[in-house]
């Protein structure tokens, strides 16, 4: 881990602490659930697909080998499939401390469905359970978003279909905070970094295309693992409800995280996102 000194910096033991991590088995999520591994808390690694969550588990293992890992199936663009999770979770654990909404795609033919729908559905049918917290990941790009209310899964243009997912994922955490003033919502984006993201693009841009993008980044941004502590400062800090964590470097794309003054966008009109959502998972 190359961060150690970071988180050593705050003296956390998350020991007994249950914390379900969606996409836990790349990006984003693995270091995440990686550096909370280390924070001795017990990790739910729920991935779409098992096999790679095995490597997750062992490669967190090598590195912490008293971790506590379990792995749950989870396809997030499938309600069906959340159901069956959510079954489960209730079944083999009983409640959960924390929620991790991380799975994400970019260029998608499901984009908000995956990204938006399948997280509000998810949380949605986690709270009752939930005891402390639910931190969202976001993107600095949540400030583009901009619906079409009638045909909210619209995917026509898929960058856009991506900024409407992230502010969506944000306003559902303010709106989900309403009902919930027990438990705390945090927010947090990871700035820009190299993942799988951009590799698992199921769109027509060529696989030169999306290495040379993967490279590109990977030399003027920051490494995932840095990237994953401001999700990391979402999930442990003693901080107020709906506290946004980003990149402390220029334009929040990449640096150690600080706490964000969020963009007004995230108030306008979350009745008619929610009233929207409400009929697609009807
Ligand atoms: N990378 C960036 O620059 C960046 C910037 C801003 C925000 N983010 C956000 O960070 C989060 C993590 O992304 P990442 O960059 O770490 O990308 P990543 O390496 O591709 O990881 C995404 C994770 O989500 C999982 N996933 C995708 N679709 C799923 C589904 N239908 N059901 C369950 N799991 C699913 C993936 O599983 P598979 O491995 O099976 O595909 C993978 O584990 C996303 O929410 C993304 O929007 C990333």
């Amino acid at each position: 881990m190359r961060y150690l000194k970071y988180l050593d910096k705050y003296k956390i033991n998350l020991e007994n602490k249950i914390i379900v991590v969606t996409g836990a088995n790349s990006g984003n999520g693995f270091f995440v659930s990686l550096q909370l591994a280390y924070y001795k808390a017990t990790i739910i690694l729920s991935c779409r697909n098992e096999s790679k969550a095995q490597e997750a588990q062992e490669r967190i293992l090598k590195e912490v080998p008293d971790a506590k890992l379990f792995i749950e199936k989870i396809d997030i663009g499938d309600f069906e499939n959340i159901n069956d999770f959510v079954t489960r979770i209730k079944k083999n654990y009983g409640y959960i401390d924390i929620l991790v909404n991380n799975a994400g795609v970019y260029y998608s033919d499901n984009t908000m469905r995956i990204n938006y729908l399948g997280s509000y559905y998810l949380t949605k049918q986690l709270l009752p359970i939930i005891k402390e917290r639910v931190v969202i990941v976001s993107s600095l790009v949540y400030r583009f978003g901009k619906f079409n209310y009638a045909n909210l899964l619209d995917n026509k243009n898929v960058t856009r279909a991506y900024f409407n997912s992230k502010l969506a994922v944000y306003q559902m955490s303010i709106y989900f905070a309403s009902l919930y003033p027990t438990i705390k919502f945090t927010i947090a984006h990871p700035g820009v970094t190299a993942t799988n993201i951009l590799k698992s693009a199921n769109n027509k841009m060529s696989n030169i295309l999306k290495s040379a993008g993967s490279n590109f980044l990977k030399l003027f941004t920051h490494c995932p693992e840095k990237a994953s502590l401001s999700t990391i400062r979402a999930v442990i800090d003693d901080c107020a409800n709906l506290t946004l964590y980003g990149p402390r470097g220029l334009f929040t794309i990449s640096g150690f995280p600080q706490k964000e003054k969020p963009h007004k966008v995230i108030n306008k009109n979350i009745d008619k996102l929610i009233e929207a959502t409400e009929l697609l998972i009807k």
